[in-house]
């Protein structure tokens, strides 16, 4: 069975390795995505050096709770509790590398903020993460990408080793070449961040607090972190300029097409679910809440 998985593992590099090389040299960056070859993912190790840049990549931290599904040896958890102070677990389905990864937990003293279980990565709650790791294959990851959008916080931090999500674009990306990698047959790893967004889609009454009281309705479309809108005010309809959603921060700015050469209204804020909250860049305080569609 492992012969098998692995098998299938290197044979899905293959191809995915010429697509790397071809769209890094059409398109300057490397593209993973490829057709899906089968979704059992085999043991492979995430070499040690890049752990090391999963855990900067999503700057791992003393309060940060990271979950890594399908966890292997544990590695990536134990490094994150033994280096940077970070509680968390990893499950995985071999009850064999569970026990492996809960005695390496004891030995290496972090038994207490590095725990394993043996369970399905699709049956796992992953609604405490702070960071999710993972090393898996490009179907499961597809797979897994509308559970991450729906069970994690905005803000939460994942982290994929090799493989992408997709359409949804990653917020950052590393590469690290000269890797002695078994099975795979290119010796260099991508890392690759997303950071959950929050979910901003659909129409917002806005208000600006002040002196004068003014208000708007803004319409926000989404798709994963990109999003465009348009306010609409007494004096007009105007597009948003300059949006962008990083987590539950957001900022966008308005014009005033009515004025001729007037200022761009700068919002800063933070989305609460149904509300957001932050300050213009003139200071002013504002607000908006979610209309009911
Ligand atoms: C490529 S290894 C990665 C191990 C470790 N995360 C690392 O990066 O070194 C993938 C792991 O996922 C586990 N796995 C595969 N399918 C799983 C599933 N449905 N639920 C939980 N674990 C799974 C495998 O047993 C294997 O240990």
């Amino acid at each position: 069975m492992r012969r098998r998985c692995l098998l299938a593992f290197a044979l899905f590099a293959v191809p995915v390795a010429a697509a790397h090389a071809q769209s890094s040299a059409s398109t300057g960056g490397p593209d993973l995505r490829s057709p899906t070859q089968g979704d059992e993912v085999p043991y492979i190790q995430t070499p040690q050096a890049v752990v090391d840049k999963m855990l900067d990549l999503a700057e791992v931290g003393p309060d940060d709770f990271l979950i890594d599904l399908g966890s292997g040896d544990g590695r990536i958890v134990i490094t994150a509790a033994q280096e940077r102070g970070a509680r968390g677990f990893g499950i995985d389905l071999d009850t064999g590398l569970v026990e492996t990864s809960n005695a390496a937990a004891r030995r290496a003293g972090v038994a207490e903020r590095a725990r394993f279980f043996a369970r399905d990565l699709f049956d796992t709650d992953l609604r405490e993460a702070t960071v999710l790791t993972m090393y898996l294959l490009p179907a499961v990851n597809l797979q897994l990408r509308p559970r991450l959008l729906a069970q994690l916080k905005p803000g939460t931090r994942v982290v994929s080793h090799d493989w992408d999500m997709g359409e949804w674009r990653p917020d950052a990306k590393a590469v690290l070449e000269g890797l002695t990698k078994p099975v795979m047959p290119i010796q260099a790893s991508t890392v690759y961040l997303w950071i959950v967004p929050a979910k901003v889609a659909g129409a917002w009454k806005v208000q600006l607090k002040g002196a004068t009281q003014e208000s708007m309705e803004i319409e926000f479309a989404q798709r994963f972190q990109e999003i465009s809108g348009v306010a609409r005010r007494e004096r007009g309809r105007t597009l948003l300029q300059s949006a962008h959603l990083r987590g539950a921060e957001i900022r966008f700015a308005v014009i005033d097409e009515t004025r001729r050469q007037s200022e761009p209204l700068h919002f800063f804020g933070r989305v609460f679910g149904d509300t957001m909250e932050g300050t213009t860049g003139a200071g002013r305080r504002w607000r908006a809440e979610r209309k009911n569609s």
